[in-house]
């Protein structure tokens, strides 16, 4: 089961990554948590990350490549994988053909843009695991406290509303074209395109996504 999950900043990819993960048991690879995990070690390649993320902007594509390729080649990918924010460009969709990584299914998470800058403001984050949350539509058991940890959550530096405008300009220029890409993918071969309502709650989107992958 090898997966993509498509959709704007906020869309809801990395809260039915979770369901995915849990419900099938294999990994989450996202991209964004690798690189705040890397800012918070403190690596040379959060160094490099962490302005541009915090402007809203995008990584490199060859430093994003290398980051993926080298995680998909470990050991708990062998039987699927769920890619979270991976492709963004097409030059990283190009990538992945080009090493012979084969997609089963792209997952399209949609919401308009006005709900998303609505929904980031109470968006809250377990930094340690990735775990998201929200104040009113998906709350944590214990009010600022992560559900498995007990950890403090926190915010994330790059939801605030300047910020998440810019990152959804950029989507729109430059990952929006993807949609295009891959319904052109699924028209030649085996890659099934499937898009959602991410306006639904995230129980109506998560009972929709294991209806689809059974
Ligand atoms: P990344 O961490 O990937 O952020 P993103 O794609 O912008 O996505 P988000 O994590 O913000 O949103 P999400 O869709 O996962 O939504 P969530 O489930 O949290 O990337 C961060 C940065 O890293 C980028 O800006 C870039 O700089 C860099 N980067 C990463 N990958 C890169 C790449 N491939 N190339 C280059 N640069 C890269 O949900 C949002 C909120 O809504 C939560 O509070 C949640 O609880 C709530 N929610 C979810 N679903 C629902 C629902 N159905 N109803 C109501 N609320 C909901």
């Amino acid at each position: 089961m090898r997966i993509i999950l498509l959709g704007a900043p906020g869309a809801g990819k990395g809260t039915q990554a979770q369901f995915i993960m849990e419900q099938y048991g294999i990994p989450q690879i996202s991209t964004g948590d690798m690189l705040r995990a890397a800012i918070k070690a403190g690596t040379a390649l959060g160094l490099e990350a962490k302005s541009v993320m915090d402007a809203g902007q995008l990584v490199s594509d060859d430093l994003i490549i290398g980051l993926v390729k080298e995680r998909i080649a470990q050991d708990d990918c062998v039987k699927g994988f769920l890619l979270d924010g991976f492709p963004r460009t097409i030059p990283q969709a190009d990538a992945m053909v080009a090493n012979g990584i084969e997609i089963d299914h792209v997952i399209e998470i949609d919401v308009p843009d006005e709900e998303i800058v609505k929904r980031m403001s109470g968006r809250r984050v377990h930094s340690g695991s990735g775990r998201v949350y929200h104040l009113v539509y998906n709350p944590p058991k214990v009010e600022g406290k992560d559900d498995v940890t007990g950890d403090d959550l926190a915010i994330r530096p790059d939801d605030e509303e300047t910020t998440v405008r810019k990152r959804l300009g950029i989507y729109h220029e430059q990952t929006k074209p993807l949609v295009e890409y891959y319904g052109k993918v699924a028209a030649e071969g085996n890659t099934q395109y499937t898009k959602y309502d991410g306006t639904q709650t995230v129980a109506a989107v998560s009972e929709q996504v294991k209806q689809l992958l059974g």
